[in-house]
């Protein structure tokens, strides 16, 4: 099926140059960039991105990574990209990433993993709801 996702460079991996890296694996898949954006994100803009895990451990320190220095903001769109992405970025945790993956080639740690994917079609859409406007998407 035809999907769009989200997907946002970390903070770590701004830093570490790796932008340019990361779209050309998207690209070379063969998926399509609708819109990308360098930004810094507010705290309330971070809470609502990851509302589903206030209260957790490791929330506190999950906030303040995320505003420590500016993301890479994209929407992608490809067929089964939400499912493809994720198997792309591997599992959260490092540890369990596969070489070949990007957290398996890019991360050692589960709160520096580097990216975030949408994990659903409904989380994709909310992602992307919060990040962009309809109209900074591109059609082409
Ligand atoms: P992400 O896919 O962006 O969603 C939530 C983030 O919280 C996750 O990636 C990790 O970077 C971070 N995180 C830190 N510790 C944990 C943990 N124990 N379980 C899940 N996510 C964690």
């Amino acid at each position: 099926m035809m999907e769009k996702t989200f997907l946002m460079v970390k903070p770590d991996a701004v830093q570490r140059g790796l932008i340019g890296t990361i779209i050309a694996r998207f690209e070379s898949k063969g998926f399509k960039l609708l819109a990308g954006k360098l930004m810094t994100i507010s705290d309330t803009l971070v809470q609502k991105h990851y509302a589903e895990h206030q209260g957790k451990p490791f929330y506190a320190d999950l906030v303040s990574f995320m505003t420590s220095g500016p993301v890479f903001a994209m929407v992608w769109e490809g067929e089964d990209i939400i499912q493809i992405a994720r198997l792309m970025m591997g599992p959260t945790d490092p540890k369990k990433a596969l070489p070949g993956t990007i957290r398996g080639d890019f991360a050692t740690r589960m709160n520096r993993n580097v990216i975030h994917g949408s994990d659903s079609a409904e989380s994709a859409s909310r992602e992307i709801g919060l990040f962009f406007d309809n109209s900074e998407l591109i059609d082409w």
